[in-house]
């Protein structure tokens, strides 16, 4: 009965889909899990990857994992980010794929999983956007769908050992403001005190599904204290800046003007931080990867911190408590003008509407 449900639902586009046809309510989507019409299955067995079907995305939707499934008792799991953007010419253009494909082939060489390579990696992308373009938020909405690759250990261990069997899927889902205002209205952030994010010499630096388990508590209690965004310190010393729990941390330096951002291992490599890095240096900027100090924070060296990355897109930090004190930035009711320029340029080559010098975006 259960195979004849999915085979009644429609999971192939109709040929003549429309961006944005599904009609929701666009400026107001939000950052949150809504069905469409398909996702992408790809299986790894016995050595290879199969072409991959689609199947109904709808709110109920599931994949059969084995009991002893190594994604579900060892976190064997990795997962990427990536959007894609209705622009004003008619195409749908993914940003920067390739680069979501190489961090997930570190994460998969680092946990001993087996990785899609690049081309399939993009053309799964590419295959679940196209299937759902009636979802993809129409151009100057705002909006964007969010594709959501993931890659998990499937076959059963009890030992300790990396899965010989793999599934690769990829989802998508309409998706609006990370934080409520978006650019518009600064988060106020904390320090996170009584845990950590990512040892050193630790998996901080990899996609890992089992880095974000344990940030759910420190993460819901900052935002019961009214803090939407908290911020991580270095492990080992709690002296030096990290990044946000879902972000990477950029500070503008008040008396040079310079983009500033941490050095660490411990760091997921932003793929948001580095193009915004990019578009800096082009535009004359100097930028700074380096060990950043909390106490640069506290005495005012920043007269702008924003939080990158695809869903957060570059928020700005209005203020940052740690230990009793709030430290105030400049620009706390609204973006700083580097934020404002650099949010601009960025989502202009996204929306098509700026030359794509760099050849990140990817027409579906
Ligand atoms: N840091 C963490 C911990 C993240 O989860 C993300 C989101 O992917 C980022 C930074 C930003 O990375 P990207 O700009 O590649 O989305
Ligand atoms: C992203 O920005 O794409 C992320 O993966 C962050 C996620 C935890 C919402």
């Amino acid at each position: 009965p259960r195979r004849a449900t999915v085979a009644m639902t429609a999971t192939v586009a109709p040929p003549s889909l429309e961006v944005g046809a599904q009609n929701l309510d666009w400026p107001n989507i939000g950052f949150e899990y809504r069905p469409t019409r398909s996702f992408v299955h790809y299986r790894y067995r016995n050595g290879e990857w199969d072409g991959g079907a689609l199947e109904p995305a709808g709110l109920d939707a599931t994949v059969p994992v084995s009991i002893g499934a190594t994604a579900l008792h060892y976190g064997q799991s990795l997962f990427e980010g990536l959007k894609a953007f209705a622009c004003k010419d008619g195409s749908v253009r993914l940003f920067r794929p390739t680069a979501n494909a190489a961090r997930m082939a570190r994460g998969a060489a680092r946990t001993l999983m087996e990785a899609p390579d690049e081309a399939l990696f993009v053309e799964a992308c590419a295959r679940v956007v196209r299937e759902n373009l009636d979802y993809v938020p129409p151009y100057g909405s705002g909006g964007a769908l969010y594709v959501r690759p993931l890659l998990y250990g499937a076959g059963p261990r009890i030992g300790l050992q990396p899965s010989d069997a793999y599934d690769f899927l990829v989802l998508a889902t309409p998706v609006g403001d990370y934080y409520k205002g978006g650019l518009g209205k600064p988060v106020k952030a904390c320090v996170v005190e009584e845990y950590d994010r990512a040892a050193p010499r630790g998996v901080g630096s990899v996609k890992l599904a089992g880095n974000y388990a344990p940030d759910l508590k420190p993460n819901t209690e900052a935002k019961q204290s009214g803090y939407p965004i908290g911020l991580y310190l270095d492990a080992g010393s709690r002296t030096y800046v990290e990044e946000f729990s879902t972000s990477n941390f950029v500070g503008i330096c008040g008396e040079t003007g310079k983009y500033v951002t941490p050095q660490s291992d411990a760091i997921l490599p932003s793929i948001t931080n580095d193009s915004l890095m990019k578009l800096a240096e082009r535009s004359g900027m100097t930028t700074e990867r380096r060990p950043v100090a909390f106490d640069e924070i506290a005495s005012g060296k920043f007269s702008e911190v924003a939080a990158c990355g695809t869903a957060v897109v570059l928020t700005p930090v209005g203020s940052i408590a740690r230990g009793g004190s709030e430290y105030e930035l400049q620009h706390n009711t609204e973006p700083g003008p580097t934020c404002l320029d650099l949010y601009t340029r960025l989502t202009d080559i996204q929306r098509g509407d700026a030359p794509d010098e760099d050849g990140w975006t990817h027409v579906v």
